[in-house]
């Protein structure tokens, strides 16, 4: 399965700071923003991983983790010329895809803990696509979900002004590689976008949507505006602090999923020893399981 990150967007909510820099790469407490997506994608066991962003912002993140070699995993990069909706992903990474089964997920999108158990059954799913539904306070903000009584999805809409459920879409998606020849079919919404929910709904007409539903024991935040970006930030350094483990640690994760060894973790951990995320992750390389 490959795996795509879709950084794009002009980040329009959150103005002044996407003047100064990508969206993704702003800090989420203790890490650029775009290493929560990349770290779920790690987690669902995607090594061959796409990054999608304006010209502009693309070589800062070939800065950060270049080709992801020292991770284990391949990173590539591609240029989306102007925001064209998330969709559009597909189309960019068409060549990038080729046979494959995709995962999807956006550039803003932190997930809390726990989400592993829910992962492993999309990776599992070799047909049809799988979302994830979380419930949020204010779901004309984003894509909604809803059910019959039988407990089966009966509709997917975009930013409803009547929201039918209180569950949001959030921003990671499973596709089987039909997904390449459904984006190629939608147009543009009224925003101008090729919408992700149009996609959905076309795999919902097919009968093969799941969706999987979080709860309060997997958080998720869209990091959309200043105030759930410091929610987000929050919610971070509390867990991190009351357990003891780190959320999002992409060098972490690449050593306990057998991407790279103890030695290679240590070298990862000695270029950055000066920070608080250094140290823990010589730390991690020096416990014995
Ligand atoms: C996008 C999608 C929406 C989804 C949301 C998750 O919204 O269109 O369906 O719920 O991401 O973050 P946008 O960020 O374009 O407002």
């Amino acid at each position: 399965m490959k795996g795509i990150i879709l950084a794009g967007g002009s980040g329009t909510r959150l103005i002044p700071l996407t003047r100064v820099i990508s969206k993704s790469l702003l800090p989420v407490y203790d890490k650029p923003m775009f290493y929560y997506p990349l770290s779920i994608l790690m987690e669902a066991g995607i090594k061959d991983i796409m990054i999608i962003s304006s010209s502009s912002d693309l070589p800062r993140f070939i800065d950060v983790l270049g080709d992801g070699s020292q991770l284990g995993i391949s990173l590539q990069y591609e240029v989306e010329p102007s925001p064209i909706g998330i969709a559009g992903a597909f189309l960019i990474g068409e060549t990038f895809i080729g046979q494959d089964n995709v995962a999807l997920i956006l550039g803003d999108n932190v997930f809390g803990h726990n989400l592993g158990p829910l992962l492993k059954k999309a990776v599992s799913r070799s047909h049809g696509a799988t979302v994830f539904g979380f419930p949020v306070d204010d779901p004309e903000r984003f894509g909604v979900v809803s059910f019959n009584d039988a407990g089966q999805v009966n509709s997917i809409e975009e930013k409803p002004a009547e929201p039918k459920s209180n569950y949001a879409v959030t921003g990671l998606y499973f596709y089987d590689n039909r997904v390449v020849d459904i984006a190629k079919k939608i147009k543009p919404s009224a925003r101008g976008e090729l919408e992700i929910t149009d996609v959905n709904k076309a795999y919902l007409e097919m009968g093969a949507l799941h969706v999987e539903l979080m709860g309060k024991e997997c958080p998720w935040f869209d990091t959309g505006t200043p105030g759930s970006l410091l929610e987000a930030a929050v919610y971070v350094r509390q867990f991190e602090e009351e357990k003891g483990v780190k959320i999002g640690c992409v060098e972490e994760l690449s050593f306990k999923k057998g991407f790279v060894s103890r030695d290679q973790l240590i070298t990862l951990a000695n270029s950055q020893t000066k920070s608080g995320y250094g140290k823990y992750l010589l730390r991690v390389a020096n416990t014995k399981e």
